[in-house]
Formats: structure tokens, C-alpha cells, sequence
């Protein structure tokens, strides 16, 4: 009894995730599960060899705290080649345990007690505890899962004295929104107006459709001498399960970020990163991720043109959303929840994205998975009574 009174949570509002009770009730109906935000197929042979290469000789031992050079400088060139912008690996580049690492130092970084952070809802869901751990207050801006455009005047009526960061992420979980030009322009004349520090959350960086282009805060000089880009291999190599990320930042920025990381966790899993490192290489393995999901966002769309969703094509990720408010009235939670029992067929309720309860009736579908898997759940879908 004393021991509990003595243990106050610091994250009371933060239970079971979404993620976790839907891939629960999908396992539980032997549901096909899209709702998991992972790939269902496996990565390269290519890249299985090299960590196996790279464990046989002998690379076992502790990275380097800001991650192995080679790893360091093939990042560096690659993000050279995206965005035309220079970042250096001895000073600039960190090598991260994932996204979640990163993002979570960058925010440790930047924020301090009283600070206030806009976040854009619906968001990834490790932002606003992070924010919240380092004593910040999370301000959000509210999007509509379908909406259009960024509404500014939202976000100018949201900044005070005491806004110290904005949290973006372009291409969008779980809207698979991809930022404009004019978005970026629009945050960087709004980010120097105000002195405000950017996190920018990139993992979905090279999957994006119909010709558009992802364009990164990296490329933006005024935006990136104040921005925090936070990357991941897991999306780009379908390697979730190995937790490797990235942190780019201007060197006083990344001097501080590597004293949070270095306590944090030190350094990351050194035979993956020699692995990655040399895969890296070859630009193509990076280069055809979009064309490879726009084939499978395109198969799924197709097959569940008919039921008579709402459904914008997705932009970017692997992600697709779906509005069924012409169809039926039912809670996004419920309806998720009974389509996994009744057709065997696992999403994620939009709402769950959102700080406060809302019902926007829209649900997201991964598509990051085998053809057969999506027509088979297309096909469920189909049969399903709304
Ligand atoms: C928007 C977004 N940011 C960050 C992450 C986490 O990336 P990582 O697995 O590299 O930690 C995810 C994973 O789903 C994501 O969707």
C-alpha cells in the first residue's frame, strides 16, 4: 500500500495503445490484420546477408555513440542527394534506436517545463508523452482526417510567448497527407517569425505517389537551422523489428540531442548499421519503395471502389484511409472492432489519433502487405454490412 502511494505515474493518461488491443482482437478472430503499421513481407536477402556479414566479422562491440562513421557518411550523402542539403557526419548526423528514439531525444532536447509544442492531431502517438515527460504542454492544432489543406490561421492562432517547438510529419500517419511547397514556406516564415524550434518526423520519407515529391525541412536552409529531421530504416527497408533511426541537425542542436541519446541508450545495434551503411549504396533499394506501394495503394483502393466509402487516395505511406460516414453512423471504435469479429478484417479507428474523443467515421488500412492479403480483405470488405 505504501509502496503505491509512493509510485505517481507520470503518464496517467496513457493506457493500452490501439495498436496493440486491435492486433490483440485480430489474433484472438484470426483476422486479417491491417492495422498493424509494419510490412508484411520480409526485407532484402541483400541486406540479411550483409548483417550476417557483418556480425561474422566480428562488428559485435559498441557502436560509436553517434553511430558508426560509415553509416554516418552513407546518411549524410543520401540526404545530400534528396535535398541538396549538408549535413556532416561527424557533427550533424545521429544514428538513433529507431524514429521513436530520436523524435523522443529531439523533444527531450528542445523542451522545458511550461514550454508549449503544437502538435497536428490526428499524430503519431509517441509526441504528446514525450512533450509531456520533459513538463511541456501540448497544444494542438486539429485536422480532419480527409482535410484539404493546412488550415494556418489555426496553427498563427495557436502560437504564444510560450510556444518553443511544432511537431510536423510529412508523409502522414495516419492520413497519408503529403506536405506542399507552400506548407513548408508557409512553416518557415512562421517557425522565424516566432524563434520556434521544428521537430520533423520524415520516416515515411520515400513512399510517395502520383509523382509528387517529399520535400524535407532539410531542404529548406531558414527550416533546417532550426530543425530536428528524425528518419527511420524500418519504413524504407522493412526492417521495423531492427529499430534503426536518424536524427539531422545543425551541430549546436545535435550537441545537445547527443547528450539525451548518449544516456539513453549510448549507441545502436553495431552490425545493422554496417549492414545499412552498405545497402545504402546503391540508390535504387531507396528509390523504388514508391512506385512499389503506389502499385499496392492502387490493388486495394480498386478492390474496395465499389463498397461506397469516402476514400481520397492516399499521398504518401503505406497508410489509406477511409471515411464510411455516407455509409453508416456507427462509432469508428465500434465499427473497427466489429468488422475485425464479424469479416475478419483489422483497421484502425482514426479517432484513436486524436488527443481528446472525436468520431471523424474514418478508419485506416495498412497496405503495406502481401497482394493476396489485401484482396482477400478487400474482398471481406465487400461482403461486410455497415
Ligand atoms: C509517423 C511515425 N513516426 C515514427 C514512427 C516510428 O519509427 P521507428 O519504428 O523507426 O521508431 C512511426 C512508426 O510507425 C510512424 O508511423
Amino acid at each position: 500500500m505504501l509502496l503505491k502511494n509512493r509510485l505517481q505515474s507520470k503518464l496517467p493518461n496513457v493506457g493500452t495503445t490501439i495498436f496493440t488491443k486491435m492486433s490483440a482482437l485480430a489474433e484472438e478472430h484470426k483476422a486479417l490484420n491491417l492495422a498493424q503499421g509494419f510490412p508484411e513481407f520480409d526485407c532484402s536477402p541483400e541486406l540479411q546477408r550483409l548483417v550476417d556479414k557483418h556480425v561474422r566479422s566480428g562488428k559485435n562491440q559498441y557502436a560509436p555513440m553517434p553511430g558508426a562513421l560509415p553509416l554516418r557518411e552513407a546518411i549524410s550523402k543520401q540526404t545530400f542527394e534528396a535535398s541538396g542539403s549538408e549535413y556532416h557526419p561527424v557533427t550533424d548526423i545521429t544514428v538513433t534506436s529507431g524514429a521513436t528514439e530520436a523524435l523522443f531525444v529531439a523533444i527531450s532536447t528542445a523542451v522545458h517545463p511550461g514550454d508549449e509544442v503544437i502538435v497536428f492531431e490526428p499524430a503519431y502517438d509517441s509526441y504528446v508523452p514525450a512533450i509531456e515527460l520533459s513538463g511541456g504542454i501540448p497544444v494542438f492544432v486539429t485536422l480532419d482526417p480527409q482535410y484539404d489543406s493546412i488550415d494556418w490561421g489555426a496553427v498563427k492562432a495557436c502560437i504564444t510567448k510560450k510556444t518553443r517547438a511544432i511537431i510536423i510529419n510529412t508523409p502522414h500517419n495516419p492520413t497519408g497527407k503529403v506536405w506542399t511547397a507552400s506548407d513548408l514556406q508557409t512553416l518557415a516564415a512562421l517557425a522565424e517569425a516566432h524563434d520556434l524550434i521544428v521537430i520533423s518526423d520524415e520516416v515515411y520519407e520515400y513512399i510517395v505517389f502520383d509523382g509528387r515529391a517529399h520535400i524535407s525541412v532539410a531542404s529548406i536552409p531558414s527550416l533546417a537551422e532550426r530543425s530536428f529531421v528524425c528518419g527511420s530504416f524500418g519504413k524504407t527497408f522493412h526492417t521495423t523489428g531492427w529499430k534503426l533511426g536518424y536524427c539531422l541537425a545543425p551541430a549546436h542542436f545535435t550537441a545537445e540531442f547527443r547528450k539525451i541519446h548518449q544516456f539513453l541508450v549510448f549507441s545502436v545495434v553495431t552490425p545493422f548499421q554496417f549492414a545499412v551503411a552498405e545497402y545504402l549504396s546503391e540508390p535504387e533499394h531507396y528509390l523504388s519503395l514508391s512506385a512499389f506501394y503506389e502499385r499496392k495503394r492502387d490493388l486495394f483502393n480498386d478492390a474496395i471502389k465499389d463498397i461506397g466509402f469516402i476514400q481520397k487516395p492516399s499521398e504518401g505511406s503505406f497508410f489509406q484511409n477511409v471515411s464510411y460516414a455516407n455509409l453508416s453512423d456507427e462509432n469508428d471504435l465500434a465499427l473497427a472492432e466489429r468488422l475485425t469479429r464479424e469479416i475478419g478484417v483489422a483497421s484502425i479507428p482514426v479517432s484513436a489519433f486524436y488527443g481528446r474523443e472525436t468520431d471523424f467515421k474514418t478508419l485506416r488500412f495498412c497496405f503495406a502487405k502481401h497482394d493476396e492479403t489485401l484482396l482477400k480483405a478487400a474482398g471481406l470488405l465487400n461482403t461486410a454490412r455497415w
